[in-house]
């Protein structure tokens, strides 16, 4: 990924780079309403429902191909007890996670929000609650950004399916879905992002997509879109793996902490906090956000594993947030043992295996200027030198190898990082010079 954008990267644009002339991604130059999404990088998702019930996740609907009818019957056993959202949004905030995306509505049709449409929702059957109220009243309670996950396909709805092939089911489907998401954008106050998923079986022109996007921008001025809703909207997401957008694009990956999204009672396969740290720096690192997704269970409690993870995570947070939020699309990559976040000309050098006293990073197209330890601020002597080259001077412009120095035999702690101030915006020439690799 990073190896294409840099072999695209145009001799005169490396040539800026290398002069110190201030090329900057534009993602940074996004438009303004994604400036507090881009700068945040990090948002809890939530997956819940009546699905919690069975504890075998969403697409256990379709799997078993479970009728209706008899899907229905769980919306009188799911009676979530008051005050989970509040926890959820208290973990969120503690994660260091300034954003929560909730399934307002998934693919099994069961509205968390009160509806008009169906009495397949929370405020009719046994639940008796609006839980997006609480959910938008406990995001807002610990100052973070809201976000609704809502699914246009249908399950429950008998349209939902039959809508492909059937104009008069879909005249009366497509009607339903608009409703949903006025209710939705009208009912909450401000709504931060809408997460669209399930656009099949339909498509944008079917759906009226662009009709209903600009009703949903009119009302909710401002609003973040993803792009499953038919239109490319705001963002791309990609999911269960991290896959950079291309440049200037905003995008974000979504994450499962174990390997479900919704609360799946035999899922232990829960990942570590190493690894969800590696994959959120991974994902700042490519001027890309990372939403991690709990599935709590039917009673709201978030399993205890989910809630370790997110309390680990969030140590690490406190000690070092400021090289994820803020962060810019980076174009150092180049090592075995070293991950990168960047601001400005600063670049951030994340030690996922600790090397020995010495970590050696190379073909930097500027100098670096200073460099301390993040934790406590003290210095990191260094040494640089500029490489030599066999390709210069075609190349046009030098490189310089640098050794970080007097570091500790082994690590100081888990996943440690280093501030290396550069002089201009750090940038790897990350062509293979020994491999003849394009
Ligand atoms: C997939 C699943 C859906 C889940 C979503 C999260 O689209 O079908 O159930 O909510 O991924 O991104």
């Amino acid at each position: 990924m990073f190896e294409t954008t840099s072999r695209l990267m145009s001799r005169r644009a490396a040539l800026a780079i290398a002069a110190g002339a201030a090329v900057r991604p534009p993602s940074v130059v996004a438009a303004s309403h994604l400036d507090w999404w881009t700068h945040a990088r990090f948002g809890m998702f939530i997956h819940w429902g009546v699905h919690t019930i069975i504890a075998r996740d969403i697409w256990n609907m379709e799997h078993e191909s479970i009728p209706p009818a008899e899907y229905k019957l769980l919306g009188a056993k799911f009676r979530p007890p008051v005050g989970g959202p509040r926890a959820w949004a208290k973990l969120a905030k503690q994660a260091g996670q300034k954003y929560m995306v909730l399934t307002a509505k998934n693919h099994d049709g069961y509205c968390l929000f009160d509806t008009k449409t169906t009495d397949f929702c929370a405020t009719k059957q046994a639940c008796g609650r609006d839980l997006v109220a609480e959910y938008v009243e406990a995001a807002r309670a610990e100052g973070l950004r809201v976000g609704l996950y809502f699914s246009m396909m249908d399950w429950y709805h008998p349209d939902g399916i039959r809508c492909v092939v059937d104009n008069a089911a879909r005249e009366r489907f497509v009607p339903y879905i608009h409703e949903q998401v006025r209710e939705i954008c009208s009912n909450y106050g401000k709504i931060d992002i809408l997460w669209w998923d399930g656009d099949w079986p339909l498509d944008a022109r079917a759906w009226d997509a662009e009709n209903l996007q600009k009703w949903i921008r009119e009302r909710q001025p401002g609003i973040i879109i993803n792009d499953r809703g038919g239109l490319k909207a705001d963002f791309s997401t990609s999911e269960q793996k991290i896959e950079p957008a291309g440049e200037g694009r905003p995008w974000e990956t979504c994450m499962t902490i174990n390997g479900s999204w919704g609360y799946v009672a035999a899922d232990d396969t829960w990942k570590t906090p190493r690894s969800v740290i590696g994959s959120m720096i991974t994902s700042a690192r490519g001027g890309g956000n990372f939403l991690l997704n709990i599935g709590p269970r039917a009673d709201a409690s978030v399993p205890e594993p989910s809630v370790r993870v997110l309390e680990e995570v969030g140590r690490w947070m406190s000690r070092y947030g400021e090289t994820i939020h803020g962060s810019e699309r980076c174009r150092v990559s180049r090592s075995n043992y070293v991950n990168f976040t960047r601001r400005g000309n600063k670049l951030f050098l994340h030690v996922t295996r600790w090397p020995g006293t010495v970590i050696t990073l190379a073909r930097f197209t500027s100098k670096v200027k200073s460099a301390r330890w993040v934790a406590t601020g003290k210095p990191v002597a260094f040494e640089q030198a500029r490489e030599d080259d066999p390709r210069e001077p075609s190349i046009g412009f030098p490189l310089y190898r640098v050794k970080f120095t007097g570091l500790p035999e082994t690590a100081p702690e888990v996943l440690p990082v280093i501030a290396a101030e550069f002089e201009s915006e750090p940038v790897q020439d990350l062509k293979f010079q020994r491999w003849g690799k394009k």
